[in-house]
């Protein structure tokens, strides 16, 4: 299993009147090659689920096995290097440094790698090709329109090769033909062997996943394919 996390419970203010379970006993894994929707209403604990699944963030309780490992009590830094490693990452926002390329935004996590200036443009620009990006390599984030913003993130996120690429709403801020093609990319990298975490509002989109997972105040209600599931 690549990733497994047993009992999770995020807990904000834990005890206070304004305790709120994000997410409240959550077990679940997720095999090598899957591609998987979660789907939930807002404020229902996407996202707090995604950022523990991710690494960005750790649970109040429970267990994250991830790939093999035992992550729940790693240290900042420790998780800064298995994500950088393991995991590539879409934001609704996309999440771009605004100061520097398209190109240089790529290079990024080749630079923490400590990759090789050379193997570095080889890495950028194969991505950058991936995504239909490659011509704009030197254009800044205010000099591209939202999808090819969307598309050099995710150029971003695949540079280093990780195993598993994790989307949160990476199709929020688009129109519906510009998210249609992200959603091709990430089906295509689906294709390639990735394994794909993605979180969306939109029904449409979700159906096209193998499995969803719905989750409803901190708590996973349905886990399944699209029939299963029920829409
Ligand atoms: N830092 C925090 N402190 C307190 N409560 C928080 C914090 N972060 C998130 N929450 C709460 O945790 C719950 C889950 O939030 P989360 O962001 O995971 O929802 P979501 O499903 O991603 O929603 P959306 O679809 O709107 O993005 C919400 O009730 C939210 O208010
Ligand atoms: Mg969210």
């Amino acid at each position: 299993m690549l990733i497994e996390i047993k009992n999770i419970y995020k807990i904000y203010n834990e005890g206070k009147e304004s305790e709120v379970r994000a997410l409240d006993g959550v077990t679940l894994s997720i095999d090598r090659g899957e591609f998987v929707a979660i789907i939930g209403a807002s404020g229902s604990g996407k996202s707090t689920l995604m950022n523990i699944l991710g690494c960005l963030d750790v649970p109040t309780y429970g267990d994250y096995i991830l790939n093999g490992t035992d992550v729940t009590d790693r240290t900042d830094r420790q998780l800064a290097h298995i994500r950088n490693k393991e995991i590539g990452f879409i934001f609704q926002g996309y999440n771009l440094i605004p100061a520097l390329t398209a190109y240089e935004n790529v290079e990024l996590p080749l630079i923490y790698q400590g990759i090789s200036v050379f193997q570095r443009k080889e890495r950028v620009m194969a991505a950058l090709e991936r995504v239909g990006m490659a011509d704009r390599f030197g254009h800044r984030p205010s000099e591209m329109s939202g999808g090819q913003q969307q598309r050099v993130a995710i150029a971003r996120a695949i540079a280093t090769h990780p195993p598993i690429i994790m989307a949160d709403e990476p199709t929020g801020a688009l129109d519906s033909k510009t998210g249609k093609h992200v959603l091709e990319i990430l089906h295509s990298l689906h294709e390639g062997g990735s394994t794909i975490i993605l979180i969306t509002h939109d029904n449409g989109i979700a159906a096209t996943a193998h499995r969803i997972v719905r989750i409803s105040d901190g708590h996973i209600v349905a886990d399944g394919t699209r029939e299963e599931v029920g829409f």
